[in-house]
């Protein structure tokens, strides 16, 4: 029972005690892809970013400043009024001071507009996407030619928790993911396995292209 409370709560965390398990959890295990993500990315201060699933905020709280004083702009985007508000606190100076915008709502239907964005970033978020190709397409629209999509993953992490029940209610399957990514227009769609201070992770980058046609 508390497995699949906590289960949920990692697909859409809620403003619970489980939820906020849920969000130390997230803090604990995932701020190092998510900051491997940002530096993946490549980021300049004139670059306009995207988040999907930002969670607790840590992926944000890097990007930001790598833009910060720059021309460039940090968006959120995550389902979880709950995630919200946490991300929201940890980006406070940000967003007074019009850099950095959080958004609620869903990978499905995205805010923004095409051809607006010059990287989107996401760690531990593409599991729970309800269709894989709509979310792809939205993506890929968003996103300007010739710029750069980061999903950064510890496979080994994700595989154990599939197999103890907490990413009961994921599709961790980043074979398919990366097929629907080529599907759906992105290019030169790859994953590298690299090290940080001895721990390893994945990084899958798939590019815009030029976008003509
Ligand atoms: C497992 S948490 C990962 C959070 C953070 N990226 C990390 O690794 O710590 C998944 C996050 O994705 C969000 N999420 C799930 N489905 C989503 C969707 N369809 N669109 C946008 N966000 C979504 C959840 O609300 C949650 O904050």
């Amino acid at each position: 029972m508390l497995i699949r409370t906590f289960a949920k709560n990692l697909r859409q965390p809620q403003k619970t005690i489980v939820g906020r398990l849920a969000k130390y959890f997230l803090i604990k295990r995932s701020r190092g892809i998510e900051i491997a993500a940002v530096e993946h990315c490549n980021i300049k201060p004139d670059y306009n970013v995207l988040e999907v699933g930002f969670g607790p905020g840590l992926g944000l709280e890097a990007a930001y400043q790598k833009i910060k004083g720059g021309k460039g702009k940090l968006l959120g985007l995550d389902l979880s009024p709950y995630m919200l508000e946490i991300a929201a606190k940890r980006l406070s100076e940000g967003i007074n001071n019009k850099q950095v915008e959080l958004h609620l709502g869903s990978v499905m239907e995205m805010p923004f507009e095409t051809n607006s964005l010059d990287r989107i970033f996401h760690c531990n978020c593409f599991y729970f996407w309800p269709d894989f190709d709509k979310c792809v397409q939205e993506l890929y629209r968003c996103l300007k030619p010739n710029s750069l999509m980061i999903t950064t993953i510890n496979y080994e992490k994700i595989k154990f928790s599939k197999k103890i029940g907490i990413l009961r209610y994921g599709n961790i399957d980043v074979e398919h993911y990366m097929n629907v990514l080529s599907k759906n227009k992105f290019e030169n769609v790859n994953m590298k396995t690299h090290k940080n201070e001895s721990k390893e992770y994945q990084v899958i980058s798939a590019f815009t292209g030029s976008k003509e046609q």
